[in-house]
């Protein structure tokens, strides 16, 4: 049966480990989300973002043993960091995960309680190389062309041990037929391809426990108490755990018509909450080094084996790496850059820019602060704050702040100027752009408005038209394409820099009852022409003080 569209965009990242504080790697990740949350909020649409922390696990048990402090006081402090990053960052969730919380937990115990009534899972005893990193046990398929296991796999042991398996391998067919039937299950296309190779290698089942007498910090398996469960099954439900999902009401099997959840529930999926259902399936936000096994492989596998439809699956869209030095930028390689230092720094827009717009989706970048700094001062202190200050100190200097609306409202002088694109045709761009998850090429648009905007100024000479009573209408005509073009300019970069569009749109004295709020920006007024004749602008202030290189 085919189901209608939810009435939710719903979003999701992955949720970050509390073995240690956020890096940059991290806020890349929340940013993009958040960008692209912003944007669907832009056009007027229901979300949900949903975001959060990954706490339980052998590498959280390690770390707190390491800092002799109990695991839940650990990932206290540890969250504690994340939130205050997301705050300090304008990431704007509407839900967060925590995994050691109790609905989370019911929803875990009751999806492996079916599972193993099912017949799913089983118990059995395995030897074998043991990933600690990983926290998985590695066959001979994990092994490179060279006969060893790679460095990704972190330190190897050798490990006997009894455990809980779920049937994963008898999904292989399916998960096959899923992806070639579904082109755009993973985007860029290309990781699309890798997971589609990585399915065929799949050779064995998943063990879904650790023995609680080597893991204690996780969830209890329902029909075990001496095992708790293992980080994937665990981390991987919070999408569902969070957004409403009942597993009991699959676990007795499909409900009547006209009982509780749902009137004509003919799959298990239609008998959810509605809650649930109106938000899911989302668009899920993982960086590449989680799509396989974990959620190309593993999710996708779990939403079918518990009655999720092919039509409900989730979308995954697989970003790249932020480097430093050419490495991944991790903990355990002790090359981190810390996002709170640079939010401190530079204010929270300046790092949200650089992360959006100098890398391509999907596309691994190497940090530099120095290019932070030098994208921050080309693009938004010299073009747009300059703009923003040129053009507010002539309105007043020239018009007393005032604007005249002029006849015709068409008059973006696209051809006088020999500019390329006019507003609307940027608009139309930067649709694109965003619809197809590529926020760089959204901050380009808004960036060659900007450029041209800064071209008509050196073009018109407005100084020169202040001073010819015949140019009157013609100084009139520039003074208000400015104005109106920040402020649709403002529009377009709400999703990206919320804090310097509110501030463009309070110097322009512009829907001022809504200041602060986000929902002050909407993209159906990025239409030419909203400014009326008469309005009267603000001040200038400096709204990106350039930031002197010294001292990087
Ligand atoms: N807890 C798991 C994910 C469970 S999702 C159900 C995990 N946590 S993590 O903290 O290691 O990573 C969280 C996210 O941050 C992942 O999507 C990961 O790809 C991303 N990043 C971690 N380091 C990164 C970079 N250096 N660069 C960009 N993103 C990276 O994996």
């Amino acid at each position: 049966m085919r189901h209608e569209m939810p009435e939710t965009f719903f979003i999701t990242t992955a949720i970050d480990y509390t073995n240690s504080p956020p890096h940059v790697g991290h806020a890349y990740e929340k940013v993009l989300a958040d960008v692209i949350a912003r944007y669907h909020r832009l056009k007027g649409e229901k979300v949900f973002f949903l975001t959060g922390v990954d706490q339980h696990g052998q590498k959280v048990q390690q770390s707190a043993a390491k800092a002799g402090i109990p695991p839940a006081e650990f990932v206290k402090d540890i969250t504690h960091k994340f939130v205050d990053l997301w705050k300090k960052l304008d990431v704007k969730y509407d839900g967060w995960a925590e995994t050691t919380s109790d609905r989370h937990k019911k929803v875990v115990q009751g999806i492996l309680q079916r599972l193993f009534d099912e017949g799913q899972i089983y118990k059995d005893k395995q030897a074998g190389y043991y990933s600690v990193r990983q926290e998985q046990f590695l066959t001979d398929k994990e092994r490179g062309s060279d006969g060893e296991f790679g460095p990704e796999w972190g330190e190897i042991e050798f490990r006997e041990e009894e455990n809980y398996y779920f049937k994963l391998n008898q999904y292989k067919e399916w998960l096959l037929s899923y992806l070639n039937d579904r082109k755009d299950a993973v985007i860029p296309d290309f990781r699309q391809t890798e997971l589609r190779n990585a399915v065929e290698r799949i050779g064995g089942d998943l063990c879904i426990s650790r023995p609680r007498s080597r893991l204690d910090w996780g969830i209890e398996l329902p029909f075990d108490k001496d095992f708790v469960t293992y980080v994937w099954f665990d981390a991987l439900t919070n999408y569902i755990s969070f957004a409403g999902y009942d597993p009991n009401t699959v676990a007795i099997g499909l409900r009547p018509v006209g009982t509780a959840h749902s009137a004509v529930a003919t799959t298990e999926f239609d008998a959810q909450p509605q809650e649930f259902r109106d938000k899911w399936p989302a668009l899920q936000i993982i960086g590449k080094d989680v799509l396989v096994p974990a959620h190309g492989i593993y999710w996708l596998i779990m939403l079918h084996a518990i009655g999720f439809p092919n039509d409900q699956m989730p979308q995954l869209l697989v970003h790249g790496w932020w480097n430093l030095g050419g490495a991944k930028m991790s903990k355990s390689a002790g090359n981190i850059i810390d996002p709170i230092v640079l939010c401190e720094k530079y204010g929270a827009d300046a790092l949200r820019y650089y992360l959006m717009s100098d890398v391509a989706t999907g596309q691994d970048a190497d940090f530099s602060e120095e290019r932070l700094v030098e994208r921050y001062n080309a693009d938004l202190a010299n073009s747009l704050g300059n703009l923003l200050n040129r053009s507010l100190t002539m309105i007043e200097k020239y018009r007393a702040r005032k604007l005249t609306r002029p006849k015709s409202v068409e008059s973006y002088p696209v051809e006088e100027y020999g500019l390329r694109v006019s507003p609307a045709l940027g608009v139309i761009e930067y649709v694109n752009a965003m619809t197809g998850r590529t926020p760089h090429l959204a901050c380009q648009v808004a960036l060659n408005l900007t450029l041209q905007c800064n071209q008509i100024v050196d073009a018109a000479r407005p100084w020169a038209l202040a001073k010819d009573s015949a140019e009157r209408e013609h100084l009139d005509q520039v003074l208000y394409t400015l104005a109106e073009s920040l402020r649709i300019i403002a529009v377009l970069i709400s999703p990206v820099l919320p804090k310097a569009a509110h501030g463009i749109f309070d110097q322009l004295n512009w829907k001022m009852e809504l200041s602060g709020k986000e929902g002050r920006f909407s993209l159906a007024d990025a239409e030419w022409g909203r400014l009326p004749d008469g309005h009267v602008v603000g001040k200038p202030v400096p709204l990106f003080p350039r930031i002197e290189a010294t001292g990087l």
